[in-house]
């Protein structure tokens, strides 16, 4: 089992004029998974309140993974990937080389996001696009790979390659 908080970051969002459609499909896809949902919120595109929030949650809840939604793209406004890199100890290329690249097979909109992951601690940061769509797309790739990653951040795992699949 793992612990996981999911931050929606838009600023339509954070101001009730939009349903979080995108958290809810996060929420909905890990619940097929042994994760448990301890944190939630909605913030504005607003790099200090990201910031915030990712440290407070990371330091002071014990997550083991933080999965953000929106942000990632190139308006003058999203500064998500900024935010995550203003945190993280350690850059995790992985997930966003592999969700960008399975990504690109559906959609050439895919090189726009510059989501990012890397760790915190012992809690796995990672980034994903905005849209329902785009979560549910980056999330089926990945997901394979987190209970593995968390086992392994906490210093968990056996030794790697006996347990894959
Ligand atoms: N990735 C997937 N898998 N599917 C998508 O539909 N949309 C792209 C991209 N990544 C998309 C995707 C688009 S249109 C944008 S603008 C960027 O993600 C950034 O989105 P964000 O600013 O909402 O994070």
């Amino acid at each position: 089992m793992f612990t996981v908080g999911i931050l929606t970051i838009s600023d339509k969002g954070s101001r009730g004029e939009r349903q979080d459609k995108s958290g809810e499909a996060i929420r909905e896809i890990l619940s097929s998974m042994d994760a448990r949902i301890v944190n939630y919120d909605v913030v504005p595109d607003e790099k200090e309140l990201i910031v915030e929030k990712l440290v407070k949650w990371v330091d002071e809840d014990d997550l083991d993974v933080l999965i953000t939604t929106g942000g990632t793209g190139l308006t003058p406004r999203d500064v998500t990937p900024e935010a995550t890199l203003a945190v993280v100890d350690r850059i995790v290329p992985g997930f966003a080389e592999a969700m960008r690249a399975e990504s690109l097979k559906k959609t050439p909109m895919a090189m726009l996001s510059r989501a990012v992951a890397g760790t915190r601690g012992k809690c796995l940061i990672i980034n994903l696009p905005g849209s329902p769509k785009a979560v549910r797309e980056c999330l089926e790739v990945i997901l394979p790979a987190l209970p593995h990653a968390v086992e392994t951040l906490k210093g968990q795992a056996g030794e790697c390659g006996i347990a894959e699949t």
